[in-house]
């Protein structure tokens, strides 16, 4: 599978889940723009055949190499971001939760998830966008993990898919913040406003907004249907560093705002 194909067949499973995404990019489509995608981002747990080491075999094969580990030690993640050799294909940021670091009842409502898991699904592409690979989690156990870790609860009910596609702001008319955010706010699209609207500033190399994720009906396990939060749609604006290369890492403290756009308490 080439990138263009398994960039396609992520989008069309992320604009299924966020519908906010496509009316988004049509906006700036409309205001005479070129879309292009900074980087997706992947979410998963540390658990075998589910976490990174497992899946990145996929992101080398499709011409990616590992750039940087990040950390994130409240939020229990550990990530890595993926540079292609083709500079034009996106970047890809994929975090994994540290289960092993949750109470016990949470790690064995994750645990038992995981032993469902078919392996053999794991070796092909489509696994990034193949949802979730277990049963429903009970509206009890969804909650048992959103009180620990919302990342574990966002995992456990929506599976392996793209967490977030990202505009690239330096590829747009107005390639700055200000004009993206004005668009939104005229489009009525909620805003993550934790760490401010925008993270980071130009000193850090990397500043970046996004919305709030949108919200899907999902039935649980013992049959309650309640909403949860899927995916959002991220801004980036990279800037050069004093050698004119243009910044290719993440800043761990921007993330660690962008994390809390799937946070429903923020709706
Ligand atoms: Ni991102």
């Amino acid at each position: 599978m080439d990138c263009q194909k398994f960039f396609q067949q992520l989008w069309d499973d992320y604009t299924q889940l966020t519908p906010q995404a496509k009316y988004i990019h049509q906006i700036f489509a409309d205001d005479g723009n070129r879309i292009v995608n900074d980087h997706v981002a992947f979410r998963t747990f540390n658990i075998k055949p589910i976490d990174i080491g497992s899946l990145s075999p996929i992101l080398l094969n499709l011409g990616y190499r590992p750039f940087s580990p990040y950390q994130f030690e409240e939020k229990k993640l550990n990530a890595w971001s993926y540079l292609h050799d083709d500079p034009a294909q996106p970047r890809v940021f994929f975090s994994e939760l540290k289960v092993q670091e949750l109470s016990s009842p949470a790690q064995a409502i994750i645990r038992k998830l995981c032993q469902q898991v078919d392996e053999s699904a794991t070796h092909a592409e489509s696994i990034f966008w193949s949802g979730r690979q277990w049963t429903t989690p009970s509206w009890q156990e969804y909650k048992t993990l959103l009180a620990e870790s919302e990342y574990a609860a966002w995992v456990a009910a929506i599976g392996l898919r793209v967490n977030h596609f990202t505009i690239s702001v330096n590829h747009l008319k107005d390639d700055n913040l200000d004009y993206v955010i004005k668009k939104l706010k005229s489009a009525n699209i909620p805003l993550n406003k934790i760490g401010g609207i925008v993270k980071g500033d130009k000193n850090s190399l990397l500043e970046q907004s996004s919305t709030l994720a949108d919200q899907q009906d999902v039935i649980f396990y013992d049959g309650d249907k309640h909403k949860i939060s899927t995916c959002y749609y991220e801004f980036a604006k990279r800037y050069t560093d004093s050698s004119g290369h243009l910044y290719q890492g993440f800043v761990p403290a921007n993330a660690n705002s962008i994390f809390h756009s799937t946070d429903q308490r923020q709706h």
